[in-house]
């Protein structure tokens, strides 16, 4: 079997980025490409990559929603006992990864992880519509199961049980990842990218070019 395409490529064309459109602040940086990917109309403009990386050095990685970002973070919701939650718990270090593709831009971002508090994660489970509440309780997240009818007559049994919310499990709730590191990358005609990263020295937010 073998799948080719090297002759598949397209040039960037939506403009570039210098040193003096930068905010200072790389949250606020990052609110700004956000707010643009939005008015794009850029389908899981809140969808990112977030790699973890497990104690033998095994790097993993999926797409989660983010939820929330402050100068403090970028959250997002899931399960503890899932995969990624097992390499959390041993190696609390991951990366962010989100692509805009109707910008051409790339955001990476990479720093320390934590659990969000009980009384966050019951805030945002129980503002889930009731079927999400449904599956998120029935799903042992990454666990092997016999089959999909297994699931859906336990939440079968659950809507039977609760009409308003579901009590959340012990084993869901949300991370934060405090960044030292940030990469804002716009993509240019003939591959001469544009990538400006963000390092956090000594509490202050450094900014450097980088060559594409
Ligand atoms: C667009 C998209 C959004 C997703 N959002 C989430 C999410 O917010 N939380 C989550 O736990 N899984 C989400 N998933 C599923 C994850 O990619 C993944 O399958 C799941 O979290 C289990 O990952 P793990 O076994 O590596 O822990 C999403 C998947 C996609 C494609």
């Amino acid at each position: 079997m073998q799948y080719n395409e090297k002759n598949t490529r397209r040039d960037y064309d939506k403009g570039g980025i210098s040193r003096h459109d930068l905010n200072s602040n790389p949250f606020q940086q990052m609110a700004q490409w956000m707010d643009a990917a939005k008015q794009a109309n850029s389908l899981d403009a809140t969808a990112m990559t977030l790699a973890t990386v497990d104690e033998t050095g095994q790097p993993s990685a999926r797409v989660v929603l983010l939820k929330h970002f402050n100068d403090q973070g970028f959250c997002w919701y899931t399960n503890y006992a899932s995969r990624k939650g097992q390499q959390l718990e041993k190696n609390p270090k991951a990366a962010l990864s989100f692509y805009w593709r109707e910008l051409s831009r790339q955001v990476q971002i990479e720093g320390t992880v934590k659990k969000l508090s009980a009384a966050e994660a019951d805030e945002y489970f129980h503002s889930r519509p009731l079927d999400s509440q449904i599956s998120a309780a029935v799903s042992h997240q990454s666990q092997p199961v016999d089959s999909r009818q297994t699931m859906e007559q336990k939440a079968e049994q659950l809507k039977a049980q609760y009409k308003d919310q579901v009590p959340r499990p012990e084993t869901w709730g949300g991370y934060l990842l405090a960044p030292h590191y940030f990469e804002f990358w716009q993509g240019r005609p003939n591959r001469l990218h544009d990538r400006f990263v963000y390092l956090l020295q000594d509490g202050v937010w450094k900014i450097q070019r980088l060559q594409p």
